[in-house]
């Protein structure tokens, strides 16, 4: 039988892969017919059961929620917090146990598809894993490649994710394109500038086609963290005061930064900020907002609430105005925004980011006016205000947006097909 190669797109929101035996690569089903699955684990604590994805998603919040619930794992590789663990349903748990239970989940997908025990995989990693961080950036790579090798793959490369988006979209290219790649998406951005063409494709090192890689660790996370603490954490209090003696204080922003935080939510759910936010329903000047913190952290209602805030976001996307009513909460109280809030409460994340984008150019010794191909790849590409900013820079430039959730993996995938190809059988 044929050797089977994979990549695997491990994402911060969402994860995909795809295999190939030789022939054109394919995208795996993995969760019920999709191409792709929320990077989220539920690890239900009556039934002792680990759910993967939607299913995960649904069982958090559609059973009786008891149990614990992870997203943006991928956040924490090449951390400290990697180093530690978390309580898991009454039980210390590391980590790396906890994104190898969520590879293992994809491997099984994927020998699933390929009908054998697929052995070669390239993962897909950001151009930094942390900013200006080569340790922790080395640190968080060695993890992922131990987690896959736990996991059951025997031989595991990297590639940077948006030069396997230009892989992918080079399969459509009918002439030479000098593309600039932009792969925004729920952790990262990441760019890379890279001579595409339908020739330079067969090519099995193509190192002298990329002339520059950047990247800074911001992506929808924050950008959702930036909304729900303009839109939404006011409602439960944010800016407000309590009294102490004779003097009026402004309650302390971290419950309101861990809560709008996806990596952080369950860190306020414990005794002692329980116990603080109690403190703020008595003495704060504004009860019946602080009532809604108390309510959500003791209801641990936290990760619906940044659903409703990312919902919020993915709405403003297409329309300008959006109202909601929290209803998970006694008082259901409404919150609304709109599209400038949204753009003014990411101002500053932007900035970081086309910083990144111009140090790509500079890096690649190239004018902006030289780009022939932009590619936008990644969910937050989808929000106005980002894909504006990225064609300002590029005047000259068509672009391509096809295939935004499913181009990382597949683009690893050929990469796969490169770097495994018999015989060599290297990395
Ligand atoms: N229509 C939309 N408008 C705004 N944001 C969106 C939209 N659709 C998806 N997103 C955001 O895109 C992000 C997910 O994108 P994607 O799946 O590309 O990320 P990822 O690959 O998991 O992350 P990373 O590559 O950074 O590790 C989320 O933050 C999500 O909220
Ligand atoms: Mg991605």
């Amino acid at each position: 039988m044929a050797k089977y190669v994979a990549g695997i797109d491990f994402g911060t929101t969402n994860s995909a892969a795809a295999i190939s035996d030789g022939a054109t690569p394919r995208m795996v089903d993995v969760e019920g017919g999709k191409d792709t699955i929320p990077t989220a684990l539920f690890f239900a604590d009556k039934t002792n059961r680990v759910h993967y994805g939607r299913d995960a998603q649904n069982k958090y919040t559609n059973g009786d929620g008891s149990g614990r619930f992870m997203r943006s794992m991928k956040r924490i590789l090449g951390s400290q917090t990697m180093r530690g663990g978390t309580v898991v349903n009454g039980k210390m748990t590391r980590f790396d146990t906890i994104i190898e239970y969520f590879v293992k989940h994809l491997k099984q997908k994927i020998d699933k598809a390929a009908g054998a025990k697929v052995e070669y995989v390239v993962m897909g990693r950001p151009v930094h894993f942390r900013d200006n961080d080569p340790a922790g950036d080395a640190q968080a790579q060695a993890e992922l490649e131990k987690i896959a090798l736990a996991a059951g793959f025997k031989h595991v490369a990297f590639q940077y994710e948006p030069i396997a988006a230009a892989f992918a979209h080079e399969q459509n290219l009918t002439s030479e394109k000098l593309a600039f790649v932009v792969d925004i998406g729920g952790g990262t951005s990441d760019f890379t500038i890279i001579r595409l063409s339908p020739e330079r494709k067969f090519k099995l090192d193509r190192t002298e086609d990329v002339l520059a890689n950047t990247g800074v660790r911001i992506g929808g996370n924050d950008f959702d963290k930036a909304l729900s603490m303009k839109s939404f954490m006011p409602c439960f209090g944010l800016g407000t005061e309590y009294k102490s003696y004779d003097k009026n204080i402004t309650i302390p922003t971290s419950p309101y930064i861990s809560l709008s935080t996806w990596s952080s939510v369950n860190e306020v759910y414990n005794y002692k900020t329980l116990n603080m936010v109690r403190g703020y329903t008595v003495w704060g000047l504004e009860p019946e907002k602080t009532k809604r913190l108390y309510e959500i952290i003791e209801n641990r209602l936290g990760h619906k609430n940044l659903d409703y805030v990312e919902n919020a976001k993915m709405a403003l996307s297409s329309q300008q105005d959006y109202e909601i009513v929290l209803d998970f909460l006694a008082d259901a109280p409404l919150v609304k925004t709109n599209r400038s809030i949204f753009e003014d409460s990411i101002k500053s994340d932007m900035a970081k980011i086309e910083k990144s984008v111009q140090e790509c150019i500079a890096q690649a010794g190239i004018k902006n006016t030289d780009i022939e191909l932009v590619i936008l790849t990644g969910g937050s590409t989808e929000i106005p205000y980002v894909s504006r900013v990225m064609q300002s820079y590029f005047p000259n430039a068509e672009l391509s947006s096809a295939n935004k959730m499913a181009s990382v993996g597949l683009g690893l995938a050929y990469d796969a097909m490169r770097r495994f190809a018999e015989p060599q059988h290297t990395k």
